[in-house]
């Protein structure tokens, strides 16, 4: 039976001015959208799984393909065989790949290079080491970005990954739309949204940075509706340490809820990307096993990282592609 937690807080954060099937005031608008969203929705990664040809300029067959599968999932997963020669090529291919999905302002990250890059592998030294990213630790399931809330107007809408090298054992990712999350939530108890749309809901601590900078705690909601489309992004953390949460019991136990569907869910999708392999998304949620460091004489595993705050879309150079 559905426990009550009392009226969901009026606020201006529950709805847009253009509507959003993730308002809560329209129940119908939103039972129309989940049954189609779940009726179509990809049982397995094949389904979501595109070979791009030249990652820098797919064709318009495989756009359709990516573009195509983020509207039904958030995310699509693409095979490129092509060799894209050294770090700065495959960078370079990279770069153009997100732009070509609308992806054009890069996060300006502690981590990234000059081109909005951040390499993922196993450090001993630098900038990135104390930073779980880059150790071959699990890391829980999470969006990118949840510790860096500037306001709707700048979160991670979308991020990319791609596999230069896998680890001989180990390093697969966990994947799940966040939409999905949001479903099953609000099917449960639509005061869970309520509270995880709340500007408190979650706080992150403040974090002394390795070179003595510190970041100021950030405190944000959970899920979070574009003003213009309506359109869900979500920041969310598993870990423990890093996140206190309103200390209401409707976001309490929404947190379990979530927590709990995050370890059961049949629509987690589970894959390792191998060289070559890539995932594109809206930020969905996802973790990360761990890995082995192999042998120092093999390349590690590396993976590029691009974060965006634009959403993945359908671009003039898409339109354009032959
Ligand atoms: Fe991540």
């Amino acid at each position: 039976m559905m426990q009550a937690y009392g009226t969901a807080p009026a606020g201006s954060w529950l709805s847009v001015p253009g509507g959003s099937v993730f308002s809560l005031e329209d129940d119908r608008a939103y039972l129309r959208w989940r049954d189609a969203k779940l009726a179509g929705y990809p049982r397995s990664p094949d389904e979501l799984t595109v070979e791009v040809s030249a990652l820098a300029a797919p064709t318009r067959a495989e756009t359709e393909t990516v573009l195509g599968a983020c509207r039904r999932a958030n995310m699509c997963l693409y095979r490129s065989r092509q060799h894209l020669g050294d770090a700065q090529g495959t960078r370079r291919a990279l770069a153009a790949f997100a732009r070509h999905f609308g992806l054009t302002r890069f996060e300006a990250h502690r981590s990234a290079d000059d081109d909005g890059i951040v390499a993922l592998e196993v450090v001993a030294k630098g900038d990135r080491l104390g930073y779980i990213p880059y150790t071959n630790r699990a890391i829980g399931w999470h969006t990118d970005g949840y510790y860096n809330y500037e306001g709707p107007a700048r979160m991670i809408r979308a991020m990319l990954l791609h596999c230069v090298h896998s680890a001989s054992e180990g390093g697969a990712n966990g994947l799940l739309d966040h939409e999905i999350a949001y479903i099953r939530l609000r099917d449960e108890n639509p005061d869970f949204i309520a509270a995880l749309m709340h500007p408190k809901a979650m706080t992150i601590p403040a974090n002394e940075e390795a070179d003595g900078k510190v970041r100021a705690q950030n405190t944000g909601p959970v899920f979070v509706l574009d003003a213009d489309t309506g359109a869900l992004t979500m920041r969310y953390t598993a870990r423990k340490r890093n996140a206190r949460w309103r200390e209401d019991a409707a976001t309490q136990a929404a947190v379990r809820a979530l927590d709990c569907l995050l370890s059961e869910d049949p629509l987690i999708m589970r894959v390792k990307l191998e060289p070559g392999d890539g995932v594109i998304c809206n930020n969905v949620l996802h973790d990360r096993i761990g890995f082995e460091t192999g042998a120092s004489s093999q390349p590690g595993r590396l993976l590029y990282r691009v974060r965006s705050y634009d959403r993945i879309r359908a671009t003039e150079s898409a339109a354009r592609a032959a």
